[in-house]
């Protein structure tokens, strides 16, 4: 199982998945700079990710407390909270990309 991620310079990864996890700990645990500043809470939108629209379809609709967080941090069309993807078979080669807003700032 696989997730694909474009990073910050449109330059594609190829992360091993695990079922059950969020798809925001596995690109975390990569070590890619997401902020996930909540831990995985829905409560801070800073774990934002771009689906890929071929893929958008296939993920379950978002959630209204997941909604909220999108609205208040400049989610567009695509735009998920990787923290409540959740990874399973059905997913295997999701494709998508680290958003500007989950993308830690150089020091
Ligand atoms: S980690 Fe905070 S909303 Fe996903």
């Amino acid at each position: 199982m696989r997730i694909i991620l474009v990073d910050g310079k449109g330059r594609e990864h190829e992360l091993e998945a695990v079922e059950g996890w969020r798809v925001m700990e596995i690109i975390r645990d990569y070590g890619f700079p997401i902020v996930a500043e909540c831990g995985g809470a829905c409560a801070c939108g800073t774990c934002q990710v771009e689906v890929d629209p071929e893929w958008a379809a296939k993920l379950h609709a978002p959630r209204e407390d997941e909604l909220d967080q999108l609205d208040q941090n400049y989610g567009g069309e695509w735009s998920r909270l990787s923290c409540q993807l959740i990874m399973s078979e059905e997913l295997d080669g999701l494709r998508l990309r680290l958003s500007d807003i989950a993308i830690r700032e150089a020091a």
